[in-house]
């Protein structure tokens, strides 16, 4: 996968920072909506609020930052891809309350992070449908290290309706790239929680799917959304 992102990397110049993160480089138009429209439904989900501290776990080239660190008060975004982490910082302003590092969803802590409290709001965005189940099993574990007794996770993902599908090797018209994924049924990542987030104490207390039907051009998979709070 690590060569996939690369190449989205490269692609900033030519696609944008946006759309080197949510494809349809041949549909800017519906990158652009989708991206207003995921926006509109999922932050007032995040409920965030002065004095919070927000992970941004996958945040590629930060389409989320300025978003989240207008209405908080610290910003960490991670990436496995060093690449994208650079495009990050550089269309981001320095700042002491925004941070990028590179870092793996599956392999983290707060100490490797170079933080020493945890986070309040953790958002996901488009990840796991890149990792194995044994990377998102250690994915959950990880964000489970590094949240707060009151954290709300947000995760957002591309899942299969009725059954997993996996795409292998695949070329892309669209990206004109291989591209590879798990589309995961909800009731699978919901299941992947059990050893971790929800065995400290997290349900999930709300869900939905992220776009009206116009915005979603597949009928096998689906955007959707999950909160995880500790009640
Ligand atoms: C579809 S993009 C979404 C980016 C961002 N979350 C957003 O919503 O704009 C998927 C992101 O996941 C990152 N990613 C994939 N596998 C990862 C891993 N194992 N650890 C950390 N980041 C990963 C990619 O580098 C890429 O930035």
């Amino acid at each position: 996968m690590a060569k996939f992102f690369q190449e989205r990397a490269r692609k900033v110049e030519s696609v944008g920072l946006t759309r080197a993160v949510i494809y349809q480089d041949k549909h800017p138009d519906l990158a652009e909506r989708r991206d207003a429209a995921e926006k509109a439904r999922l932050l007032p989900i995040l409920q965030l609020h002065d004095g919070l501290r927000v992970l941004d776990v996958g945040c590629g080239t930060g389409r989320w930052t300025k978003d989240l660190t207008g209405n908080s008060a610290y910003y960490h975004g991670i990436d496995f891809s060093a690449e994208l982490i650079k495009h990050a910082r550089a269309s981001h302003p320095q700042d002491a309350n925004l941070r990028f590092s590179v870092a793996s969803a599956e392999n983290y802590s707060l100490p490797r992070l170079g933080e020493s409290r945890p986070f309040d709001r953790i958002l996901c965005c488009g990840v796991m449908i890149y990792l194995n189940d044994e990377d998102v099993a250690s994915a959950y574990r990880c964000m489970n290290s590094v949240a707060s007794q009151q954290c709300r996770i947000l995760m957002r993902e591309p899942v299969g309706v009725l059954k997993r599908l996996t795409i292998k090797e695949h070329f892309s018209d669209e990206l004109e790239q291989n591209y590879n994924a798990i589309y995961r049924t909800q009731q699978e990542l919901e299941e992947c929680m059990t050893e971790t987030l929800f065995a400290s104490g997290f349900r999930v207390v709300d869900q939905g799917d992220v776009y009206e039907a116009e915005l979603n051009n597949r009928a096998e998979t689906i955007q959707r959304w999950i909160v995880l709070e500790r009640t």
